[in-house]
């Protein structure tokens, strides 16, 4: 088992596997000007396939694909399948919700039955305006088919001043009919512009004041290990909600993630700007017990929290979430 140096047990890998996406989410990056990488800059699939047998062999419990969006990259179903066979693994994935409909049986079949979607509005024009790509329809009735074909779904919305509050409540009632987790996310600093928001208005707290004061006493659920949302259920309703303080950080304290961006570059916290270039490394033609062994060294060296990464880094935050995979 790959353990860090606070005791923290490493089992959760999310890995990025393209840094390109079809929405220009507002959040996340800049409306033009973004450089994507050359093909031969990301991990190859069986690069990637490589390191994450390797963690397996350390004791890896769940794997998390995101990106950019993960389906834009051609091969991910045939990855997904060679990932199905490592036994126990749970495999997990992040995406927009764009490219998913057509692949749902496939995923069924699979056994990848946890889907995070990004819906940060239910209007379309909000949506439109957040995103900069007109594709609610298509994202909400994926949302539908995954709900009917019965995945365990869970709503990402991440919550902007002046943005998509208004959306706060309709994205709640959701939880009303459909059995989804819908969490609302504290805006962070990712977005390609080397500024986060001026304040941030619309912290953890505030966002559960705001349900409360709309939905009444909701009940808390009892925090998973390593979960980064704390969740209520309202009375009666078949779903819930949650709050993501991916901000003000407050679950450090039981994180067990891995990351690997698209790059190949490992990072021991999301803010952290890259403690590794495994791409290369591999690139030299190192052995499986070399990568084995760079990762115990990596985690052994683990900032306590976010703010510590933060502070550890070379440069200011600026980069696009899409280069990290959330
Ligand atoms: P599961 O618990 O596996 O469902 O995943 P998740 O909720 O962590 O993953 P998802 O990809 O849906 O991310 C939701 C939001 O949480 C994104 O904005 C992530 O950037 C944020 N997030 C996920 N992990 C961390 C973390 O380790 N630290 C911080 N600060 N934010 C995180
Ligand atoms: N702040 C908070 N969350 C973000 N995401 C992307 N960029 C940001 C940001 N700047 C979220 C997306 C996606 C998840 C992987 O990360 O909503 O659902
Ligand atoms: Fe983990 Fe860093 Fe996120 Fe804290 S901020 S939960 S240490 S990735």
């Amino acid at each position: 088992m790959l353990y860090d140096n606070h005791g923290r047990e490493m089992t959760y890998l999310r890995l990025a596997v393209t840094d390109r996406c079809n929405l220009r989410c507002f959040y996340c990056m800049p409306e033009e000007g973004i450089h994507y990488m050359p093909e031969k800059q990301l991990l190859t699939w069986e690069e990637m396939m490589r390191i994450v047998q390797q963690l397996y062999f350390l004791g890896l419990r769940k794997i998390r694909i995101t990106g950019g969006e993960p389906l834009i990259r051609q091969g991910l179903m045939e990855f997904l399948e060679e990932l199905s066979r490592l036994d126990g693994l749970e495999i997990c994935l992040t995406s927009n919700g764009v490219l998913l409909e057509k692949h749902i049986p496939q995923l069924a079949k699979l056994g990848v039955r946890s889907i995070n979607l990004s819906l940060d509005s239910l209007d379309r024009k909000r949506f439109h305006q957040i995103t900069r790509r007109d594709d609610f329809d298509v994202v909400y009735s994926t949302m539908m088919r995954l709900i009917e074909a019965d995945f365990k779904v869970k709503i990402n919305a991440v919550v902007m001043d002046g943005k998509n509050e208004l959306d706060i409540l309709a994205l709640a009632q959701l939880t009303k009919q459909y059995p989804i987790s819908v969490r609302f996310i504290e805006e962070m600093p990712f977005n390609g512009s080397g500024k986060g928001p001026a304040i941030l208005k619309w912290d953890f707290i505030k966002i559960v004041d705001h349900l409360k004061a709309h939905f009444g006493d909701m009940q808390a659920i009892n925090l998973s290990y390593g979960e980064t949302a704390l969740r209520y259920q309202i009375p009666g309703f078949k779903g819930d909600v949650g709050v993501i303080a991916a901000f003000s950080r407050t679950f450090c304290g039981t994180c067990n993630r891995i990351r690997l961006t698209a790059m190949g570059e490992v990072k021991t916290c999301l803010y952290d700007d890259g403690v590794f270039d495994l791409k290369a490394f591999l690139r030299q033609g190192v052995s499986d017990e070399d990568i084995r062994q760079t990762f115990i060294t990596l985690f052994g060296n683990r900032p306590k929290d976010g703010f510590e990464a933060e502070k550890n880094r070379k440069g200011i935050i600026n980069e696009s979430m899409t280069s990290i995979g959330g």
